[in-house]
């Protein structure tokens, strides 16, 4: 058996690599339109940053795990196609700013009905709208010169989380296929099936009808981020009230029915996949009509955006209420720990925010490289997935420094700020960073990780965020 993904991502990448450790017998190429990046997953710096990565991709390239640019041949080979190719948010046209964007996966399955000469199963891995299997059907079916080939749709959605991504594809909580309910579907879910039953035991593996699976992706990612931006909206109140969020979150995850995972109040969520995925369910609810379950959805997102403006104001608004000309360490700009990845990190609001308001930010960020620091903060919303995406000149960048050292970017600054929840940053001698910093030396950290009463003993001026204030910030606020 062949397999052939098209789109060698954060998604194509690990996932293949899971999928040629386990099923030595079964070759598998990834491939890509874009060189770098095919280039880089050749090489020793692979273009991604995630835990025990390399080791699997290392293993297995070259016995049965090849990385390629040559998509024509690869995918004209296979016997299943996984396309995990980008769906960004569309910025232009009809749905702009909510729907999802399918250029790159109609691209891809022209692709596939152009080289296809032998019946093929083909996977979709990229979270798409419900109902896109239709779609993508009907272009398989019409653009295939060959009367013979058989295109049968499965969709499998990718539940894995970036920095968790190599144990979450080992150990699965659940794998999810979905397919029509015809001989030949039921056929096809069977061999995708199987390809995973190498590892993973098969009460494990769920099966679905192809809308329910689309859809369940989706919800999935909804259901995640409505937790986070439920304990951000209690974090707010918290800091009203003298309440203590970790508290709150930590009394109510003892009930089995809530659960204690994904409870922890921060700065706002962040990543590729939420506030997309989310706008993509508010754009087909409100397609069929259902306004009020889109507004429901919607919220959700608008939270998020309402927890990265009230971490800004808090800032200005202690550091008595200007932060012009100020130098602000910032600490973390990928949009979780364990990952280089900065798509729609909150980092980017809160820097934009802050540097609007005339700061000067400095930031380390101990993997993600300068040159996608200084992108993300002079890209437009919703372009940070676009692979042509050209820099365009932006005045915010001269109000940025981006350095390789946590102790350099504290050097001189009026303020610390925790944005990603890097292991490291629990570990900084902070008594050595508050005697470089201008007095007074403010720590506002946006992810709860350090120790704030051994903070304030030094001498900082501590915001955590859901937590009973400093008394110096209810009298500046
Ligand atoms: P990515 O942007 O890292 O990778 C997509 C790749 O597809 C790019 O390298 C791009 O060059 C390539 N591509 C686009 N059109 C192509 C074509 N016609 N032929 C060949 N290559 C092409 O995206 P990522 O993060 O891997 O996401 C892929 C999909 O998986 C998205 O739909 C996303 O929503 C979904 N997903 C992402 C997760 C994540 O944690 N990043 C988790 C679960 C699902």
């Amino acid at each position: 058996m062949k397999i052939a993904c098209i789109g060698a991502g954060y998604v194509g990448g690990p996932t293949m690599a899971m999928v040629a450790l386990k099923c030595p017998e079964i070759e598998v190429v990834v491939v890509d339109i874009n060189e770098e990046r095919i280039k880089a997953w050749n090489s020793d710096k692979l273009p991604i940053y995630e835990p025990g990565l390399f080791e699997v991709v290392k293993e297995c390239r070259g016995r049965n795990l090849f990385f390629s640019t040559d998509t024509k041949k690869h995918v004209g080979e296979a016997d299943i196609v996984f396309v995990s190719v980008n769906t960004p948010t569309k910025t232009h046209g009809i749905g702009a700013g909510k729907a999802a964007d399918l250029t790159y996966w109609e691209g891809a399955a022209r692709l596939i009905a152009s080289v296809s000469t032998s019946s093929k199963i083909v996977v979709e891995k990229s979270t798409v709208p419900v109902k896109t299997a239709e779609a993508i059907g009907k272009v398989l079916k019409r653009n295939c010169q060959d009367p013979n080939v058989q295109f049968e749709i499965l969709s499998n959605p990718e539940f894995l989380a970036e920095g968790t991504a190599m144990e979450d594809l080992r150990h699965p909580d659940r794998v999810l296929v979905g397919g029509a309910d015809t001989e030949s579907g039921r056929k096809a879910i069977e061999t995708l099936v199987s390809v995973y039953a190498h590892w993973i035991p098969r009460e494990r593996i769920l099966t679905a009808n192809l809308w329910s699976a689309e859809l369940a992706k989706l919800t999935a990612n909804a259901f995640l981020a409505q937790r986070i931006s439920s304990i951000n909206a209690i974090s707010a109140l918290c800091e009203a009230t003298g309440a203590d969020v970790q508290q709150v979150a930590h009394a109510i995850g003892t009930d089995s029915r809530i659960g204690s995972k994904f409870l922890n109040a921060s700065v706002g969520f962040g990543g590729s996949c939420f506030q997309k995925d989310i706008l993509n369910l508010c754009y087909v609810c409100e397609s069929v009509g259902l306004k009020e379950v889109a507004e429901y959805w919607y919220q959700v997102v608008s939270m998020n955006d309402f927890q990265k403006q009230r971490f800004v104001e808090r800032v200005i608004s202690a550091m008595f209420n200007t932060v012009s000309q100020k130098k602000i360490a910032i600490y973390g700009f990928a949009f979780k720990k364990d990952t280089g990845d900065t798509r729609e990190t909150p980092a980017i609001d809160v820097c934009k925010g802050l540097i609007r308001d005339g700061a000067k930010v400095c930031v380390y960020d101990p993997e993600v490289t300068p040159e996608q620091i200084f992108r993300d903060l002079s890209a437009p919303k919703f372009e940070w997935d676009r692979p042509n995406y050209s820099r365009s000149h932006s005045h915010m960048l001269e109000n940025v420094q981006v350095v390789s050292d946590s102790a350099a970017a504290a050097e001189g600054a009026h303020a610390i700020c925790i944005l990603t929840e890097w292991d490291e940053f629990k570990s900084y001698n902070y008594q050595a960073l508050y005697d470089k910093m201008t007095k007074p030396a403010f720590i506002f950290d946006g992810r709860n990780i350090l120790d704030h009463a051994k903070l304030r003993e030094i001498g900082f001026i501590v915001y955590a965020l859901g937590k009973p204030l400093d008394p110096f910030l209810v009298k500046g606020y």
